[in-house]
């Protein structure tokens, strides 16, 4: 098994925009904030850092998917951002995956579609959509005009229809990558079934690899029995970055009606129940590759982005929480904007990585052994 080298890029990024701090807060300034008297010690010697909140997510395609900062919305959750303009400032985010997009339109899975869970929420959408040919007619001309990527997230039934997608996203304005969605757990053929295999994934992958230049993202499953082979898979098949991880199969029953409650009967599971699960995908895989990993699953809070960050990824997508709180993206790149500031981190790059084992020998590069 290989040895992850590093995800860390020494790329300089000090031609982008910095992240531009909240408009309510006041500007810290550049050493100690608060002046303070002479008789004082000083018990803080840290002093306050501009922060370089940039992450590059196709490091071998220089200034092809360089972000402002690491926080994503997830897709499906977003829909094509249009829909959030009124209430989110969008350029402020890192990008937008937008909704899943295939070559056909899909009408989607019979209702109910969504219901909620104690810690999450199961959705069974089906892939709804009007057909790439739709959504490139539709939004791309507001994509174009923002200064946010947007990520079209691509789904298809077969290695043709992958391929069909991405050549029609193929130099596209408005189209900064594509995330290769082979890991969707509610449709019936294909989705899930190239994701579960290391031959299959790295199959589409290459297959789309060719097709465009695009960047491209790949999604991982949380359902792979080991991610790290299909990740492997989709490394050497080309994808510049691995996003982990989708939703997690599931279901529910209404018990009044005595029957599957999903029109779908199975759904995919998000929100903070699938966190420890993204977690250790990310921590797995992080181990065994070299390009970037986006983490997704739960994320809700600062905590969740520093443990994904350590965990190995370099980047974060929001996905279930933005329906309680479609801002809230905005806030976490402020809030991790602070935190690294007043510690002295002058990027989120620092940490990424830093709680993956340092020594070979440790269980979670041996092997499944450790999995109960
Ligand atoms: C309503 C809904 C629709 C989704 N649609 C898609 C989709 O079209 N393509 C995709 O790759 N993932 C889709 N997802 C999965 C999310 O992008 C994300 O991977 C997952 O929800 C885990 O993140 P979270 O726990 O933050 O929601 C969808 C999720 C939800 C809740």
């Amino acid at each position: 098994m290989r040895r992850k080298r590093s995800v860390v890029t020494d790329r300089d990024t000090s031609a982008l925009p910095r992240t531009p701090r909240a408009r309510s807060k006041t500007p810290r300034p550049a050493s100690a904030a608060v002046p303070r008297p002479a008789s004082t010690p000083v018990t803080d010697p840290t002093p306050a850092v501009e922060v370089d909140l940039s992450v590059d997510l196709a490091p071998s395609r220089p200034g092809a998917l360089v972000l402002r900062n690491p926080l994503l919305v997830a897709s499906g959750t977003f829909g094509y951002g249009v829909e959030y303009g009124e209430v989110v400032d969008v350029d402020r985010l890192g990008a937008i995956c937008c909704k899943g997009t295939t070559l056909k339109p899909r009408v989607g899975n019979p209702p109910p579609r969504v219901t909620e869970t104690p810690a999450g929420m199961l959705n069974s959408i089906g892939l709804q959509n009007p057909g790439v040919e739709a959504v490139l007619e539709k939004y791309a001309d507001q994509w174009v005009r923002w200064q946010v990527p947007v990520i079209v997230n691509v789904a298809g039934e077969s290695v043709e229809d992958y391929v069909a997608v991405a050549r029609k996203l193929d130099g596209q304005p408005g189209v900064a990558g594509i995330e290769l969605n082979i890991s969707c757990p509610n449709v019936g053929k294909g989705g899930l079934q190239f994701a579960l295999d290391a031959g299959a994934a790295g199959e589409v992958t290459r297959a789309v690899r060719r097709a465009t230049d695009l960047p491209l993202l790949v999604k991982l499953s949380p359902s792979a029995a080991d991610v790290r082979a299909i990740a492997t898979a989709i490394e050497d098949a080309g994808a510049d970055a691995i996003c982990a991880v989708n939703t997690l199969s599931g279901m529910a029953i209404d018990r009044h009606a005595r029957k599957p409650f999903l029109g779908n009967t199975y759904g995919g599971l998000s929100g903070p129940a699938l966190k420890p699960v993204a977690l250790r995908v990310v921590y797995e895989v992080a181990q065994v590759v070299d390009i970037p990993i986006v983490a997704i699953g739960g994320v809700g809070s600062l905590e969740d982005v520093l443990d994904f960050l350590m965990a190995g990824a370099c980047a974060v997508q929001v996905g279930t929480a933005l329906f309680a709180d479609p801002v809230l993206p905005v806030r976490l790149i402020d809030e991790l904007d602070e935190w690294c500031a007043t510690r002295g981190i002058a990027s989120p790059r620092e940490i990424v990585g830093a709680a993956l084992p340092t020594r070979r020998d440790r269980p979670s590069v041996k092997g499944v052994e450790y999995r109960p």
